[in-house]
Parts: structure tokens; sequence; C-alpha cells
């Protein structure tokens, strides 16, 4: 934990008018990049649709991205919901907003959008296929109504993307 960011992100919600001369720029945003089930295959799962690279060599990227964007970037994986629920949970006491792609469960859990309701953190679905354009029972998300926003349909740049807009909607 490093505090010195925690009290910079507490003063940023609380200045006032008269503090905008000293309202402190290029902040570090904390961000929880969470994968959910069978993103651990990434590379040789259904490459055609979800890209040959792995999630290793995916986050790698993303930190380089993240660290010369002034993010702190946690990522964590896991295919059980429990597990995922968890580690909302857990984002509530150190991150800033989370990037997520909940894989299947995007479109069957209602334990996932009532964790991310009761985190009050901004949360970016992101996808790396485009939902809506494959089977109808992935054209609905139970988590989308709670999230901030959606990225989907592009590849590993929705990573990319998502990460963006969390960072611009929390400057
Ligand atoms: C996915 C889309 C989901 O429908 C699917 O179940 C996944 C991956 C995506 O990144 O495109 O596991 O979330």
């Amino acid at each position: 934990m490093n505090n010195g960011v925690r009290v910079a992100a507490e003063q940023r919600y609380s200045h006032s008018a008269d503090d905008l001369d000293h309202y402190p720029l290029g902040m570090t945003d904390r961000i929880l990049l969470l994968n959910g089930p069978n993103l651990n295959l990434l590379g040789t799962r259904e490459p055609e649709v979800y890209g040959s690279e792995s999630l290793d060599d995916v986050v790698a990227t993303l930190q380089t991205y993240a660290t010369e964007r002034d993010i702190e970037l946690r990522d964590a994986q896991s295919n059980s919901e429990g597990a995922l629920i968890d580690a909302l949970h857990d984002a509530r006491t150190w991150a800033d907003g989370v990037v997520f792609n909940p894989g299947g469960y995007t479109h069957t859990s209602i334990a996932l959008r009532d964790a991310i309701s009761a985190i009050d953190l901004p949360v970016v679905e992101t996808h790396l296929s485009n939902v809506h354009a494959r089977e109808p029972f992935r054209h609905t998300s139970m988590l989308s109504a709670v999230c901030l926003g959606v990225v989907a349909g592009f590849g590993r740049d929705s990573y990319f993307l998502a990460l963006d807009a969390l960072k611009r909607h929390l400057s």
C-alpha cells in the first residue's frame, strides 16, 4: 500500500474551489484488471474469436501501458464466481476502479451484478469479442446496467480502451 497515493486520492474528492490552483495533476489511479472464467486459456481458446495472445502477454503489455499513464494496475483472474466476488469486494479497500471481463458470467450472474452495485466503484465491462454479433444468449448482460460503461469487440484492444476510458473518468 502506498499511503501517499491514498491520501492524494482522498484529497481529490475534497477540494474546494479555492484549492483548484493546488489540484494535484498527473495523479496515480489504482485500477483492478479482473478476468473471469476461461480467460486463463486466452491464446489457445477459440483463437479465431479471442486472438492468439496469452493472457499473461496481454497483461504484461497492459502493465507497460498503464505505467506510462500513471496507472497502478493489479490483475487477477479466476474461473470461480465466488473468487471474482471476493476480488471485487477487496477492490473497495484499495482501487479507484475496475476493468472487468466477466467471461460467461456476464450473461448469467446476478451475484456479480450485486457485487458491482455493492462496491460503489466505477467498473468497465470489457469483452474481447463483439458479444452482440454472436449467439443471442450473449446479447444479454446481467452486469451492464450497473457498470460505468461497456467496451466490446476490439480484441485485446478492448482492455486498452477500457483502461483509457476509466482513467479519463477518474481524472
Ligand atoms: C467474452 C464474451 C463472453 O460471452 C464469453 O463467455 C467469454 C469471453 C469476451 O471477452 O468476448 O468468455 O467475455
